[in-house]
Formats: structure tokens, sequence, C-alpha cells
């Protein structure tokens, strides 16, 4: 989306011209370029504009006296006061795009302003921002919006006096902020049009167009592997269940990352079926699985080597059928745990359990992160700002905690004792899949804690932050592309 200009911002003659500000402590806010500092004096003495994070000023430039700029419209974005940071310029990005969406133009000039900040860090801010700002789902509109965007943006420059390392920045900003675009796309597409085999073949794209290996377990061999917990889950859909798996290798001495995403393309609760209102938003519990094979996608496409991957996306429905799964059925999981299933609603940790026992058992991997929309509890706890976190690892915890908060998507982490595991006792099987409703997003890390052993291993439970997340610039309505660019992040800066 971003290219480099090398046209002077004095001499772009195109649609929108855009400066960055720092609000000051005292006085206007200044770019440092006279024509616009003087009316930024102007508009800031009548109390219009300070250069507050997030607030804007459109004007129009004079065309009659000489010297002027040669720009239709010019656009300042305020930065605010507060310490720099990749949000920062991620939150500009998003604002700046979507200002310029609104407005006809087809072109825009960015003037990466001189500031006391990492200068890569800044550009891969705002390169990700123009791009997840810019994120429309239009497939299924016939119409243009009237009321909406006027959509016209077709290319954006960034000029920059220093260029260090900002080719750079620019790539990797684009690539991870496109996976979490198509982790978008995937989770808008209606159930119908996103089924388990969309996974599949999703898969093995990325496989061949990166120089990844692809393997599907269909319902035949998931059988025999003994997955009763996805075999179980499927049992009242007409799509057969896909175990999607794709591996990344980069050297055998790096460390194994296993990722685990539920691939729940419709959850209607199955024979514990849930209420009808809302019910449209189940099928968005295929996030996980979308987050996984997104960040496989940027991962690969940037060429990271610190590790090497493994992502499995344990695909279903969970629907009522004459064979589905009933209150009460036990089912034997990958590895032979017995589970009483006593609501067919909590399938995503059946799905799950199978997935991290059997990636375990055959990837042997250093450390494990599942990515699931598992708990309506865990939105309870922490609405839709924080992704739960649930761990028995100190360390992975800390590096996927600031991975997150780099990334603009906090996590937050929930006790995980032995406690909340003894809900889980089933009188007639190994343990059950539902404790009491309290502590519900802890109880749900509890039952997949059963199934990975001594590994460490991180859960990341986004059923808050999947859609409906916290309101940015860059953060569309509906589905967010949560956990894509954490999972990037985590990768890139992994340190043992
Ligand atoms: N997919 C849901 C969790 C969910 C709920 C995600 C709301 C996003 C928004 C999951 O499969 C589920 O239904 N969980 C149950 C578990 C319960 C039966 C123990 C829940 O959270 O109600
Ligand atoms: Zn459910
Ligand atoms: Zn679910």
């Amino acid at each position: 989306m971003l290219q480099f200009s090398k046209v002077e911002p004095k001499n772009y003659a195109g649609d929108l011209l855009v400066y960055l500000v720092r609000q000051s402590g005292k006085g206007a806010p200044r770019c440092g370029v006279g024509m616009v500092d003087e009316v930024l004096r102007r508009v800031h003495a009548l109390g219009d504009f300070s250069g507050k994070e997030g607030e804007h000023l459109l004007f129009y430039p004079e065309k009659t006296k000489q010297g002027v700029f040669a720009a239709q419209r010019i656009l300042v974005v305020g930065l605010g006061k507060e310490d720099f940071s990749q949000e920062l310029f991620r939150k500009a990005g998003g604002t700046i795009v979507s200002l310029a969406m609104k407005s006809k133009a087809r072109d825009l000039l960015l003037v990466a302003p001189d500031l006391d900040c990492d200068l890569t860090e800044m550009v891969e801010g705002l390169s990700e921002g123009l791009v997840l700002g810019a994120y429309r789902f239009r497939k299924y509109k016939t119409k243009k919006d009237a009321d909406g965007p006027g959509e016209m943006l077709q290319q954006a420059a960034l000029y920059s006096a220093d260029r260090t390392g900002t080719g750079k920045a620019i790539k990797l900003g684009e690539i991870v902020a496109q996976a979490a675009c198509r982790a978008r796309d995937m989770a808008n597409e209606p159930a119908s049009h996103w089924t388990p085999s969309h996974f599949s073949e999703y898969g093995r794209q990325l496989a061949a167009a990166h120089g990844m290996t692809c393997t599907v377990l269909t319902q035949a061999r998931l059988k025999k592997l003994g997955m009763g917990g996805i075999v179980g889950v499927n049992q009242g859909s007409a799509c057969p269940p896909e175990m999607v798996i794709l591996e990344y290798a980069v050297k055998p001495s790096a460390p194994t990352l296993l990722l685990v995403g539920k691939g729940l393309t419709f959850d209607s609760g199955g024979i514990s079926l849930k209420p009808s209102a809302g019910m449209e938003e189940m099928k968005y519990d295929m996030c996980g699985g979308a987050a996984v094979l997104c960040a496989m996608q940027a991962v690969a496409q940037a060429k990271l080597k610190g590790l090497n991957l493994v992502a499995i996306v344990p695909a279903t429905e969970n629907l009522p059928g004459p064979a589905a799964l009933k209150p009460g059925d036990v089912i034997t999981q990958y590895g032979g745990k017995t589970v009483e299933v006593v609501n067919t609603d909590a399938e995503g940790r059946l799905i799950l359990a199978d997935a991290l026992a059997y990636g375990i058992k055959k990837y042997k991997p250093d450390m494990v992160i599942d990515v699931a929309t598992l708990t309506g509890a865990v939105i309870i706890g922490l609405g839709h700002h924080h992704t739960g976190l649930l761990s028995n690892d100190e360390d992975l915890c800390e590096q996927l905690l600031a991975a997150g908060a780099r990334s603009g998507e906090p996590l937050w982490r929930l006790p995980l004792d032995p406690e909340y595991t003894k809900q889980l006792k089933s009188e007639i099987a190994d343990i059950k899949n539902v404790g009491k409703k309290d502590g519900g997003a802890i109880t749900a890390a509890s039952f997949l804690k059963e199934f990975v052993g001594e590994t460490p291993w991180a859960h990341l439970d986004i059923a808050g932050t999947a859609w409906d997340f916290t309101e940015k610039s860059y953060i569309p309505k509906g589905p967010s592309g949560i956990a894509v660019r954490t999972l990037f992040d985590f990768v890139r800066k992994w340190k043992k």
C-alpha cells in the first residue's frame, strides 16, 4: 500500500498531503513548514486544534499566491504528547486512511515527521495502520454505499528525509497487516462460505506459495487416529471435519513452536442449542484457526528465521442432527483420555484437546500456543479489551504479554491453579467437559491443560477480542483479525 516518494512535499501536486504533529506543552503544534504552521497557529488560537492524539485538521491551500503548495488538500493529524509507541503510529495510520477514504482523494503523500523516536518503528506502525485501517468487506454488497466512504484512495506514498531501514519497515508492516486482513475476510465470510474444507484449501495454497508443508487429516484418518473430540463434535454436520497441519521449517537446531487454532466454522451449540438471538455471530467461532494460519502466512512471507513452526487447525461445524453428540455421551480423545460431554456447546475444548495432544506427540514442540474463541466467560471477566491468557509457563507468558502490548492487542493473565481442575471430575469418565459456571474461562483452560503434559503452553481466549474489539481507527466493526500480529511479533522477537 505504502511506497516511497522522492517528490518533495512542496512539489507534490496530488490529492492529499499529510503531516503529523505533536501536541505542544504551550502554543500551537508545529510541523516545520511555514505555511502549514501559520494555519496551525490561527486554528490553535481559535481553540479548534491542538494536536491531541486522533485530532485532525483538513484544509485547502490557496493556489493563487506564489510559493504555495501544489497539493489539493492538506491534512494534519495529531499525535498527542504521550510517549512514542508503535501503537501511536498505527492509530495515526488508521486515522489518515479513514479520513482519506472519506474525502475524494485518490492518492496521498504522508510526510514522516522529524521526531525523537525510532524511525523504523514509526514507519512500520504507519504502514500497518494504513493497511489495517483501509480494510472493508464489500464482497456481498452489490451497490456502492451512498453514505459510506468514497473509497477512491488508490495510492499512498511516504516522504522521509532519512530512509535508513524504512524500506524493510514498510514491507513488514504491510505483510503482517495484510495477513490480519485475510483473517478478517475468513471471519466475515458466512459459515456456508467458510467451511472446514476452506481452511484446508487455504493451508494448501499457503504451502504452495511459501514453501511450507501442508497435511490435511480427513475424517477417516481422524477416526483411525482416535480423535474422538473432533469426530464427535462433527457428528451433527453435513460437512466432514478436517485437521489442517502447516509446517514452516527454518533449521533443525531452532526450537519448534506449535500453534493450534480453533476452527469451529459455525457453533450452534449442538444439542445444547444456543439461544437464537446473536447466534449468527457464531460464524466467527473460527477466528483462532484464521489467526494461526494467517500468522503462518506472515511469518513465511517475511521469512522469519528464529523458530520452526507447526500450525494445526481442527476444523468442523457444531450442529444438532440425528447423529449429533448428546449430552451425557462419553468420547475418547486422542491419546486415550475419556470425556463425559455434559454440554455439547463446550465443543471448542474437545477439538482443541485432540489437536494439542496430537501436535505435541507428533512434533515434540518446545512450546505451544493455542488461540480460541473459547468461552463467553472470558467476556464477562475482561470485556472486549483484553485477550485472556492462561499458561503453565512464566517465560512464555512474559514474552506473549510483551508481544501483545507492542501489537496493540493486550493480554491479561488469569490464574490456572489445580483447584479449578477439580470442577472437571466426572462420575463415569476420566473428566467431563464443563465445570461450574463460575470461572468458566479458567475451567475451560484447565480442561486443555489436561492434554499438554509438561510442555510449556499458553492459551489465548479471544472470545472477547476476535470481534467487537476495542474501538480504534484501524479496527473495523466486526472481526478484528486479533492475534495474527501478536503471534508474528512473538516469533520475530522471541528470545531463548
Ligand atoms: N464459541 C463459544 C464461546 C463464545 C461465546 C465465543 C460467546 C464468543 C462469544 C463456546 O463454544 C461456548 O459455547 N462456550 C460455552 C461453554 C459453556 C457451555 C461451558 C459458553 O461460553 O457459554
Ligand atoms: Zn460452543
Ligand atoms: Zn465454540
